[in-house]
Parts: structure tokens; sequence; C-alpha cells
């Protein structure tokens, strides 16, 4: 068994993962070869890697290499894992993807400890990419992913955020001092712009985007919705609300 928690949810994360990360490559690619001023490497940080395989079906880390290659994209990837063990594996697992176009560094340890000092400030040209937050069902850190988008080679590097809903609504209901609703969090973590993902499950799985591109593409045959529809303010009060606040602003209890 190792560090990654497997459940009724994981086929459709891995689905919709793949989707997203090659859709965004394909957009990273298509600037890059129009902009001068764009880094020409597209800028992975994948925040909770796990081993790569899990049960044996590829993991984030995996499925990004696989893609990576098949566009030949450019690439260099920041692999967080806190378990030796799974940072032992990811290694292991890797090994055939490692090249002079792709490069993979796993780094081993708390992401809140180890990522800071991979952001760097002097940069020549623009960095674009993906930063992808997986955390096992628990609530993300919203306080390491508002440091992150303060680093001037974040600004074009979009952040992906699987989350379950009913976590954070919990966690907000039992600390209301440490923890605001997702519809006043997400938009105050640094990046202008949210997509959603209808929520999934009785836990409420969710995909957040947050991108500084006001034109970002939604993704309507996955449920990736931009935040000035209709179906991306539902999905979006959904993951922010209990079905009980939801009920209370239809019965005039609670403001809109
Ligand atoms: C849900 S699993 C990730 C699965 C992976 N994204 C995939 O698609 O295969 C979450 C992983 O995050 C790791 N993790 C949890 N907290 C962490 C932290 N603070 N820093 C780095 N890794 C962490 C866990 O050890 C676990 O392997």
């Amino acid at each position: 068994m190792g560090s990654e928690k497997t459940g009724v949810h994981t086929e459709r994360k891995q689905s919709d993962y793949a989707a997203f990360i090659t859709m965004h490559m394909k957009m990273v690619q298509s600037i890059q070869s129009r902009k001068a001023w764009a880094d020409p490497v597209y800028h992975y940080y994948d925040m909770n890697a796990g081993s790569g395989i899990v049960n044996g079906d590829d993991g984030s880390p995996i499925i990004f290499a696989k893609q990576a290659r098949s566009l030949e994209i450019r690439s260099r990837a920041l692999l967080f894992e806190e378990c030796a063990d799974s940072a032992a594996n990811l290694r292991q697992n890797l090994r055939d993807y490692d090249s002079l176009c792709q490069q993979f560094s796993v780094i081993e340890g708390d992401h809140s400890h180890t990522l800071l000092p991979h952001l760097k400030d002097d940069i020549c040209r623009q960095p674009f990419g993906l930063m992808y937050f997986d955390p096992n069902g628990n609530v993300p850190p919203f306080e390491l992913i508002r440091s992150a988008c303060k680093a001037r080679s974040m600004k074009n590097v979009d952040m992906l955020i699987n989350l379950a809903a009913t976590t954070v609504k919990r966690a907000r209901m039992a600390f209301p001092d440490k923890y605001d609703d997702l519809a006043s969090t997400l938009p105050s973590l640094g990046k202008r712009h949210v997509l959603v993902r209808r929520p999934l499950h009785r836990h409420q799985w969710t995909f957040v985007l947050l991108t500084n591109w006001a034109k970002f593409p939604a993704m309507e045959r996955r449920g990736i919705y931009r935040l000035d529809s209709d179906c991306g303010r539902e999905a979006m009060m959904r993951i922010s609300m209990t079905a009980k606040e939801i009920e209370n602003v239809f019965t005039g209890e609670l403001p809109l």
C-alpha cells in the first residue's frame, strides 16, 4: 500500500487530469511558438506526486511524462513527495522518461518547506506551465498556494487543485476563524480567474483551476466551467456552501 489513497473517484480524476494536461500543454506550445518572451520549456510542479504508478495504473507524474513525450514538448518537472518510499518508487518509475527534452527532479519532503526555494524571481523569459495539488482529500495548502502565486516566475503558471469540497466545508464549520468558504478563498489566492468542475460523489470531488488568463477555455464535456457561466456559478455554490446554507439562500435566510 503506497502513500496514495484511492477511491471511487480515482479513475475519473486521472481521466480528467490527462485530458486537462494535454489541452494545457497544447495551449502553452501555441503561446511559446508565437511569443519570443515566453520561456520555451513547459514548467510542471506536481506538489503531491505519489509513486507514479497507483494500483498498476499511471499516476499524475507518469501521465504527465507520457503526454509531454507524445507532444514532443520540452519540459522541466519538479515532483514533490513527502513519503520516502513513494519518492524512491517514483524515481524508479520515471527512469525511462528522463531525457534532454524532459527533465524530472523528485524532491523528497513536505512541500510546504521544499517548494519556495525553487520559485525564482530572477527570470529572463516568462515561464508557462502548471502547478498541480492532489492532497489525498485533505484541505489544500491555501497559504502555500498564496505564497507561490506571488513569485514572478509563477505569473503564467496555472494552478490545478483536486479537492474534496466536503472536507473544506467541515474544516470551515470546525474552525471558522481559520477557514473561509471556497467562493471567498479561491479568488483570493492570487490568480485573477477561477474555473470549477461540477462536484462528484458524496465527498464532492472537484477540480479547481486558478489562472491569470481571462480567456482560459471551459471544458464543458468534462463538466469544467468558467465562473461567468450559469453552470460555473452553480458548481461554485455547491462546493462552497452546505446544503443547509443553500436552502437558507432560497428561503431568504441568508444573502446570496
Ligand atoms: C492522492 S496522492 C497523489 C497521487 C498522485 N497525484 C497521482 O495522481 O498518482 C497524495 C500524495 O501526496 C503526498 N503528500 C501529502 N502531503 C504532502 C506534503 N505536505 N508534501 C509532499 N507530499 C505530500 C502523499 O504522500 C501522497 O503520496
